[in-house]
């Protein structure tokens, strides 16, 4: 199952004139690996739902949570509504301490059973904001779902997800969606990055 994961490659930060940082992409998951957790995942929510009169609403925070969701959604087999949330709060590899949300849901989230999506759960900072903000105003219920649980100790983590499809080491991680300053989210695995400065870049292949 994991021999078909590819090997570490190099990147190179594509500035003309920076040729450094320089990054080592070490896979974590593939996407068929990712694909296998999201079905198991859909499967879960279908149950946990099914009884419920009214839609579910899945609100994605964008931007790193969007490849998750398109994927997540197609595996519930419920009526589902899409919406989406922008919020940042990383600044470069860390947490700014605060969550700027930047728009409202389309629809008021009153009286709505909302499944929250993100693609990383770190300190949890992110995911209890935006559930209390929707809480707040009037949401039934919102239940949290993350690609990545980020191991921490516990005492770092403000609240937990409901579900999550791996958990990782407290590393950098980037990939299906996860960004290191906007570079990234195209791959189709999830890969941790270290630094590299051990020799001549090469292109990565996809
Ligand atoms: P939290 O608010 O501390 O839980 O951090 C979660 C947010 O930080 C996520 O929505 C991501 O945008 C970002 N983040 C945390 N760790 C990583 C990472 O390893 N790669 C990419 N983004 C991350
Ligand atoms: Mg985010």
């Amino acid at each position: 199952m994991w021999t078909d994961i590819p090997r570490p490659q190099r990147w190179q930060e594509p500035q003309k004139n920076n040729p450094l940082p320089c990054f080592m992409l070490v896979p974590l998951f593939t996407s068929e690996i990712i694909a296998e957790r999201v079905a198991v995942l859909g499967k879960e929510i279908t149950e946990t739902y099914q009884s419920e009169s009214v839609p579910l609403t899945v609100v994605s925070i964008l931007t790193g949570s969007i490849f998750f969701a398109v994927d997540l959604v197609r595996q519930i087999r419920l009526h589902v509504k899409m919406d989406a949330i922008l919020a940042q709060s990383y600044v470069h590899h860390a947490s700014s301490g605060e969550v700027l949300i930047k728009n409202k849901l389309k629809e008021s989230p009153a009286g709505a059973n909302i499944l929250l999506l993100d693609d990383i759960f770190d300190t949890g900072l992110t995911l209890k904001t935006i559930q209390s903000s929707l809480l707040e105003q009037g949401a039934a219920s919102v239940k949290t779902c993350v690609l990545l649980d980020k191991e921490l100790p516990p005492e770092k983590k403000m609240t937990h997800a409901d579900w999550f499809a791996f958990r990782i080491p407290p590393k950098y991680v980037v990939g299906y969606g996860l960004d290191s300053d906007e570079l990234y989210r195209n791959l189709p695995g999830i890969y941790e990055l270290q630094d590299d400065d051990s020799g001549k870049p090469e292109d990565f292949v996809f």
